[in-house]
């Protein structure tokens, strides 16, 4: 079969690179979307000296795992007050990036609620108007910015909602290392997993192809051997570039096959368990691992030319990196029982995500 690749962000990678945001926004008049810190960070006032006039509206209390609860309001004011702003530029985490994808995409009323009603029932949603949207992320993990998805959360309802559309896709993306020095530790761990996790997810795919994969092998080799050393000296330059190199080419990986079976049980985990999203969706990577070994050969080949030959010797690699980035991967470690775990994985694999899963359809 031959292999299809699409990706239309245009892309921009490297130390310094914020700066492009200037004549990437054209000269259009601009919305920053960003997290609380940013501000304290300095950022904000970058943006603004490359902006100048050109900023109008800063939205930047934006909260991990944006949830309908506070994006509704936050939607409302931005139709009302933002109308004018032809680009949004978001500043931040996957958090950050999928709020501004909520945003961007106008509703007839301009009510939440009616993109919430059509997402809770998987109906189409055709925007009756739309921003373009420049996402520089300042965590190297979601791949957000190469992707056309927004996670959207209703912690109250205990569910989440996948938004995606044409205009959701960035417009172009800017990555820049330099924003990420200022990442804690457990944030830098548990995103760089995320990435890791985007990775694998992207090979046992059953929507893999030889060019995802080419993206998915050199982000797991760059991630195994980087981020345990990223954790020990959080400052390091050159390590951080190659960490968001590496959640690039996994955003880039996974935007052509979405995500698989880790990523579905990991909903219900963040969900239920208050587990952090790069935690939820990298601590059963190991049993995964397990479940797609044997399943088809040209998966199991890409997976051994990261991993060599052997199940057992493979999984104790992954297992083992895990443990020494201090992250448990067992459900008993997050306080879920073995019949909640086997519940837990049965309904991952019927959710959409879960049927991306090689090992879906026999199970
Ligand atoms: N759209 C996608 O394809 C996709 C993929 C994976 C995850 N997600 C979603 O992304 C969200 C998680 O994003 P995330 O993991 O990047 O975390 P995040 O955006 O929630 O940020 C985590 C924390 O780090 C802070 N922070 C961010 N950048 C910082 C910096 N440079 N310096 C200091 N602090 C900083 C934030 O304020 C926040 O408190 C979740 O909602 C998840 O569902 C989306």
């Amino acid at each position: 079969m031959p292999a299809f690749f699409h990706n239309p962000v245009a892309t921009c990678f490297g130390s310094g690179s914020l700066d492009q945001i200037c004549t990437l926004s054209e000269n259009h008049n601009v919305a920053l979307v960003t997290f609380p810190e940013a501000r304290g960070l300095g950022l904000i006032d970058r943006v603004q000296a490359l902006l100048g006039e050109r900023l109008v509206y800063i939205v930047e209390d934006v909260q991990p795992n944006p949830d309908v609860a506070h994006l509704r309001s936050t939607y409302e004011r931005f139709w009302v007050e933002a109308e004018h702003c032809q680009t949004v530029i978001a500043l931040g985490g996957g958090s950050a990036i999928d709020t501004a994808k909520a945003l961007i995409v106008g509703t007839e009323s301009g009510q939440f609620d009616e993109l919430l009603g059509l997402l809770a029932l998987g109906k189409p949603f055709t925007p009756a108007r739309s921003k373009a949207l420049i996402a520089a992320p300042t965590t190297a993990g979601t791949g957000s910015e190469v992707t056309p998805w927004a996670t959207i959360w209703d912690s109250a309802a205990q569910k989440k909602y996948s938004l995606h559309l044409e205009c959701t896709w960035p417009k172009a993306a800017i990555v820049d290392p330099e924003l990420m020095l200022t990442v804690p530790a457990g944030v830098t761990v548990s995103t760089g997993l995320d990435a890791l996790s985007h990775a694998l997810e992207a090979i046992w795919n059953v929507n893999a192809n030889p060019l995802s994969d080419t993206f998915a092998v050199s982000a797991i080799e760059d991630i195994l051997d980087c981020l345990p050393q990223l954790q020990r000296d959080l400052g390091n330059r050159d390590l951080r570039a190659r960490m968001a190199l590496a959640a690039l080419k996994a955003g880039m990986a996974f935007s052509n096959t979405k995500t698989a079976l880790a990523h579905s049980i990991s909903y219900e985990m963040t969900l239920r368990h208050g587990v952090p999203h790069g935690i939820a969706c990298s601590f059963s990577l190991p049993l995964v691992l397990g479940l797609a070994w044997g399943r088809d050969s040209a998966r199991d080949c890409t997976l051994q030319r990261i991993f060599g030959p052997d199940l057992d010797q493979a999984s104790t690699r992954l297992r083992a990196f895990l443990h020494n980035l201090g992250v448990m991967t067992d459900f008993a470690d997050y306080g879920v029982d073995a019949d909640e775990a086997q519940a837990m994985i049965a309904h991952a694999l019927r959710g959409a995500r879960g049927k991306n899963f090689i090992g879906a359809s026999a199970a």
